[in-house]
C-alpha cells in the first residue's frame, strides 16, 4: 500500500509517496538523494544510520517512513545549519571530530556525529544513562560517553578519540551558552 507523506529532511520540506513497509533510511537514501545516513546492518545493530527526528536519536533502518509524515529530520548534512559557530560553519561536533582526528574511513562518522548531537542533549536534560551514579551531577566522562554512544559501533575502533571529541563538544558548547548568559 502506498501513501504521500511530507518529510521535513535539514530543513526542507520533501513529498514523497512510499510503500508502507518502506524504512526511513530507505525513503532517504533511495528516494531523496540524501546519503549521509548509511547502511552498515540494517538490522539496528550499528548506529551508522543514525538521524534525528524532531531532535531525538533514531535508527533509521527501524523506522518506517510514513511514522515520519510532518516530522523534521535532521542528518548530519544538516547540522552545519544548526550550527551555534558565529560563522555558521561546522556544527561544533563536526569540528571537535576534526579537530580530534576522531575517524579512520568514515562509513560511521556521519551517524556517530548526529548521535553524539543527540546524546549531548538528553544530558544537558539531565536524562540518566546506565552507568550514571545516584548523587549528585553526572560528569561527561568517559564511562558516560562510551554508555551513551554504545549504539553506535566503528570498525576502525576510532573510540580512542571520538571520546575525547565529544567532550570538546561538549566544553565548546557549555562555553557557548556562558557567552549566550553573559551576553
Ligand atoms: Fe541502522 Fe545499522 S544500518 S543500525
Ligand atoms: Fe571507519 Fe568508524 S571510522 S567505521
Amino acid at each position: 500500500m502506498d501513501t504521500e507523506i511530507i518529510v521535513h529532511v535539514d530543513g526542507a520540506a520533501r513529498r514523497l509517496t512510499v510503500d508502507t513497509r518502506t524504512t526511513l533510511l530507505d525513503a532517504l537514501r533511495e528516494r531523496l538523494g540524501v546519503t549521509s545516513p548509511k547502511k552498515g546492518c540494517d538490522h539496528g545493530q550499528c548506529g551508522a544510520c543514525t538521524v534525528l527526528s524532531d531532535g531525538r536519536r533514531v535508527l533509521s533502518c527501524l523506522t518506517l517512513a510514513v511514522t515520519q509524515d510532518g516530522a523534521r529530520v535532521t542528518t548530519a548534512e544538516g547540522l552545519a545549519a544548526e550550527s551555534t559557530a558565529p560563522d555558521g560553519g561546522l556544527h561544533p561536533v563536526q569540528q571537535a571530530f576534526i579537530d580530534c582526528d576522531a575517524f579512520q574511513c568514515g562509513y560511521c562518522t556521519p551517524g556517530q556525529v548526529v548521535s553524539a548531537v543527540g546524546m549531548l542533549q538528553e544530558f544537558a536534560r539531565g536524562w540518566p544513562s546506565a552507568v550514571t551514579g545516584g548523587a549528585g551531577e553526572p560528569g561527561l566522562d568517559g564511562s558516560e560517553i562510551a554508555e551513551r554512544m554504545s549504539g553506535n559501533l566503528c570498525r576502525c575502533a576510532a573510540y580512542v578519540n571520538i571520546v575525547p571529541a565529544i567532550q570538546q563538544a561538549a566544553a565548546a558548547s557549555e562555553r557557548a551558552a556562558g557567552t549566550e548568559v553573559a551576553g
